[in-house]
């Protein structure tokens, strides 16, 4: 570190003691005054290091953030120095032990006043000065600016320190990689080149970011597979790294040397290499890799990191499921995974600790021809195939004592490799790797696979990658035999590559892949189910849970394996050579315990050790694959259907409503849906100019290749893609606002919106332009909006006389609304929407014809509100719409449904329910609304700082809708909200109704309390 070059004779020191005296002067003391003067000098002496001094950047330390008056940051925004500025009124001294008592940092740090100086270095008070001398300021200055951090003692403190700073060094490493792609020739043409053949072996739509990262990863990671893994040979024995050397040969030749690149980072590398050098135990080091793997993508590449799945596999699961998979060979095929022409492959290797392991359980005198033979594996991503190339190599080593390359591995998109392209991979070496591997008979495919169903964001542009021949098996097998409406979730990549793997493994082997579990369940899933069945003889599913969406009282951290909020298991399939016979899977089912911490079912694994150890429960799927563990209601196949997909396509007629349809889905409630009407009508207007831009601008676009979600604007505050608005765009739709359009719709349970209903900017309407066309049909049509199948929550039903929302009763679930009138899209030709055949069905059962298809709708209305109806039928109307059975008392229902849907659609026009007021005298009478919340005890609401409401009656909880209380819905949703990416704010209150809240929450403790009444008097089931 040079010394820093400051003298008294310095104009910037005399200009600083200069200012200094012009304040004095003035008598402004305060620290605003003082510490501009001080900045500049600090600037001054920054520049000298190439440092810049940052004012007030905020520093993370634990769960706060700090916001020191000065950083001194380096290139790479690593930090050098920090700077705290105080006014001569200040104790200096107290000052400093409160800013340490916040966290300040101790690692050099510069406390200063006009008069004083105190500089803290490594946990220690250096120096305390008197700086009103200019020879005693420059000496505080030279200690400040010279320090050099002491190397990190502990290889854990080294690793958490570089672990830190991964995104910023990355992204300094990228700042000079731009720059030189600006100016460097020779690193242009190199660096197309290598992007030409990464767009050819990898991916035909690589960005040049991907492959920016690809050079970033490389220059990171190089040095420690050098120096830390004392492997100083890596970049030239490994044949893709030996490639990209070439490219960063280029980069590195001209005025930027790699060297020196390095040399700034030293402080880092340094202290991880002199760790290392007293560490023999790889493992440990191997640790350091892992966290490099996961932090790399997860803090700097976050969309890889998302649509590629990178996580590492916690050792407990890979330890059981290659135990398992060793347990099966010998149990069912007489093999091991040993044996000769088993022939493993992990296709989504990651840090390669599937196959470390499996080598750990093979036989030593079988390792070598398995390892130059039999076992193969396929990496994506730079980073972790440069790492999996390593640590297998070195297991190899450490098993074998020699050392061998490892031929086995692939840089390759696994799913490029069912595409039946012959193309070249990257380098003669790893194609002739690809097609070996694709001639090799695939026994036993061992895998975590990635999983990302798709973005939840069109704005985003982070589309999961599509790959026709297995997109086309996906759409053939699994999507074309589900009876299921939406098939998003068939869109997942895990689903893609159990797709794959099943396909890959010949006529028997074993398919181990630690996933997503939505598939033993969810409704969407049951085609693939059925060909799971049927591509496979036995099927050992063990349940690890952590679905935090369906079970909210989970934390994904704490509960799941992985820490994340999917559920996950363990599947094992096994496929026997059977070529004659049709096979039909035995399906073995277990879980862990719901509330088990991670660690729990850590513990569980390793205590159980393999599938032979876990006590299985068998599943017989029914007929529509159900492979469900909950006992199903065979009565509920009694009932009349509410509705069917048959009658709907007007196929089939026994039915008791024609048509049904899913709530409205804007996918853009923020722009859409809004208290004020006027808002909407100014937040749509904005959205449609900017959409209508993006029209004419594709549409006139001179790159006719572009590729369109690159091409549009994906800002936030001015537009919100969806795959509907897309497809409008391609096809030249222009959208146009009109007031006609702002129509009344109800969000959420009593909570009443406006929202733009519209072709174009409503992403699904569903059947609502036929169900509610235009205002005046709220005046007589109702809906019943029902939970639809798979719903998570409480399963829940309320009617309504305006368009409900997709998600209306609750927010992770989805609704089916039954109307009573259908019209044409202009509101006339209106038509009852109950069959004839549901009335004749109803007459003839009572004997009654006085029974009108408006008592039915209040039957069913009254009969699906029935506890016992939905506790005995719970399963069952996870997988279908409900069906309804005739009970022994129908007038009873019909009376309860007419009184229930009178409350529940005029729940505006109830009584309130006389609360008391309790006033702040203090404060003037405000009936605004930002946020309310309930007392403790749940008796009291906290309106505003002006008023709270006492006496809220508990059995007002009772009614619940989703997993919310009605009451606690109207709390919810009446609060002032800002949608966090659009900015764009929906605020409750009403100017021209003050009291509508607070007297909406009396009329809505009575809608409870009058439901329940309702509800708790009804008529037996049967
Ligand atoms: C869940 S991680 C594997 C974890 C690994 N078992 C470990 O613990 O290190 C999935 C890996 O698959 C890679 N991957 C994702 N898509 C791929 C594809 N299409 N072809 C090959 N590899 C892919 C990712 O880069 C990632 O490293």
């Amino acid at each position: 570190m040079p010394t820093l070059n400051l003298k008294a004779t310095h104009n910037v020191v005399k200009d600083y003691y200069d200012t200094l005296k012009g304040i004095t002067t003035l008598h402004l003391f305060h620290e605003g005054a003082v510490s501009p003067a001080f900045a500049a000098l600090l600037r001054y002496c920054s520049r000298q290091y190439g440092w810049t001094l940052v004012e007030k950047s905020p520093l993370k330390r634990g769960n706060r953030t700090l916001y020191p008056d000065g950083t001194l940051f380096d290139d790479f925004k690593i930090p050098h120095g920090y700077w705290e500025a105080k006014d001569t009124e200040d104790d200096l001294a107290q000052e400093v032990r409160k800013k340490f008592a916040t966290g300040y940092p101790r690692d050099n740090i510069l406390f200063q006043a006009p008069d004083r100086a105190i500089l803290w270095q490594n946990g220690n008070q250096i120096l305390d000065e008197d700086i009103t001398e200019s020879g005693r300021l420059i000496e505080v200055l030279k200690a400040f600016f010279g320090y050099q951090p002491p190397a990190f003692e502990r290889w854990e403190l080294a690793v958490e320190e570089f672990k830190a700073v991964i995104p910023e060094l990355a992204a300094g490493v990228l700042k000079l990689i731009e720059a030189e792609r600006a100016t460097n020739r020779r690193f242009i043409l190199a660096f197309e080149g290598f992007m030409a053949l990464c767009r050819e072996a990898i991916n035909p739509n690589l960005s040049v970011q991907a492959v920016e990262e690809m050079l970033i990863q490389h220059l990171l990671t190089e040095r420690i597979f050098r120096r830390v893994f004392n492997n100083s040979d890596f970049a030239e024995r490994n044949i893709i790294a030996r490639e990209i050397e070439k490219v960063i040969q280029a980069l590195t030749a001209s005025h930027f040397s790699r060297q020196d690149f390095l040399k700034s980072l030293d402080r880092f590398y340094g202290a991880l290499e002199a760790a290392a050098d007293t560490i023999d135990d790889y493992s440990q080091k191997q640790t350091f890799l892992n966290t490099v793997y996961e932090k790399f993508f997860q803090g700097f590449s976050i969309k890889v990191a998302d649509t590629h799945g990178i996580v590492y596999t916690p050792q407990p699961i890979v330890d059981f499921m290659v135990r398992s998979v060793e347990d099966i060979l010998q149990r069912e095929f007489g093999r091991s995974l040993s044996s000769k022409v088993v022939h493993i492959l992990d296709p989504f290797v990651g840090t390669g600790n599937f196959l470390m392991r499996i080598m750990r359980e093979m036989k030593k005198t079988a390792l070598e021809y398995k390892y130059k033979n039999e076992i193969h594996c396929n990496e994506v991503m730079l980073l972790p195939y440069y790492v999996a190339s390593m640590n297998i190599e070195h297991e190899y080593y450490d098993l074998t004592g020699s050392y061998e390359p490892f031929g086995g591995i692939c840089l390759v998109d696994t799913f490029e490799l069912s595409e039946d392209k012959q193309i070249p991979m990257f380098t003669t070496e790893n194609t002739q790797r690809v097609n070996r591997q694709k001639q090799s008979p695939i026994f036993v495919i061992i895998s975590n696979p990635p999983y990302n169903a798709r973005q939840i964001n069109e704005n985003d542009n982070n589309k999961n990658r599509k790959y026709p021949s297995n997109d086309k098996r996906v759409a053939e097998t699994y999507a074309k035999d589900s009876r299921a409406t939406n098939k998003n979730a068939l869109s997942d990549v895990y689903v893609k590559a159990m797709r794959l793997a099943s396909d890959r493994i010949g006529e028997e082997g074993i398919l181990a892949f630690i996933s997503n579990n939505s598939f033993i369940n969810d409704i969407a899933f049951d085609g693939m189910r059925r060909h799971l069945t049927q591509d496979f003889d036995i099927i050992y599913l063990l349940d690890l849970g952590g679905n935090v969406r369906k079970n909210p009282k989970l934390s994904g951290t704490t509960h799941n394996v992985f820490g994340i909020q999917v559920g996950v298991s363990i599947n094992l399939f096994v496929k026997k050579e059977n070529a004659k016979k049709k096979r039909e899977a035995k399906i073995f089912y277990a879980s862990t315990d719901e509330y088990w911490r991670k660690d729990q079912k850590y513990e569980f694994l390793d205590k159980k050790s393999h599938r032979g150890n876990i006590e299985w429960k068998e599943i017989c799927p029914d007929k529509n694959m159900n492979w469900s563990t909950e006992v199903l209601s065979t009565e509920f196949e009694t009932g009349l259907p509410i509705g069917t997909k048959e009658a709907k396509a007007e196929t089939k007629t026994e039915t008791i409503f024609q048509i049904y349809s899913r709530g409205a889905e804007t996918t853009r409630d923020g722009w859409v849906y809004n208290f004020n009407q006027r808002i909407v009508a100014k937040n749509v207007s904005l959205f449609v100019a900017v959409y209508n831009d993006e029209v004419n601008r594709w549409h006139s676009r001179t790159d006719r290749q572009a590729d369109l979600d690159s091409f549009v604007l994906n800002d936030d505050t001015k537009i919100k893609w969806s795959s509907r608005l897309k497809e409008c765009l391609l096809q030249g739709q222009r959208a146009e606002i009109s007031h006609d359009k702002i129509r009344h719709a109800l969000y959420r349970p009593f909570c009443r919106q406006f929202l733009f209903f519209d072709a174009i900017l409503t992403h699904r309407r569903g059947q609502f332009p036929y169900i509610f066309p235009a205002p005046t049909t709220e005046e007589e049509n109702r809906v019943i909006c029902v939970s639809d199948k798979a719903y998570r929550e409480n399963f829940s039903v309320l009617m309504a006389d305006v368009i409900p929302d997709l998600h209306v009763l609750a927010s992770s679930d989805t609704f089916q609304c039954f109307p009573f009138y259908t019209y044409d899209e202009d509101g006339s030709n209106r038509q009852e929407n109950i069959t004839d055949w549901a009335l004749e069905q109803f007459r003839a059962h009572y004997s009654d014809t006085n029974i009108s298809k408006w008592n039915i709708f209040h039957y069913i209305y009254a009969l699906l509100h029935h506890p016992q109806y939905r506790e005995t039928y719970a399963a069952n109307l996870k997988r279908e719409l409900p069906r309804i059975p005739f009970t022994p008392d129908f007038w009873g229902f019909a009376e309860a449904g007419k009184q229930l849907a009178q409350i529940h659609v005029n729940y505006e026009d109830q009584e309130e329910y006389p609360l008391g007021m309790l006033e702040n005298d203090d404060l003037p009478l405000n009936w605004r609304v930002e946020k309310m919340r309930f007392s403790k005890d749940k008796t009291q609401i906290v309106y505003n700082d002006f008023l709270t409401l006492a006496g809220v009656p508990p059995e007002t909880f009772e009614y619940r809708l989703g997993n919310r209380s009605a009451l606690d819905w109207v709390i919810d949703q009446y609060q002032v909200k800002t949608d966090k990416r659009s900015g764009i704010v929906n605020d409750p209150n009403r100017s021209d109704d003050p009291q509508y809240i607070v007297q909406l929450i009396g009329k809505v403790i009575t809608v409870s309390l009058e439901t329940m009444r309702v509800v708790k008097g009804l008529p037996l089931l049967g």
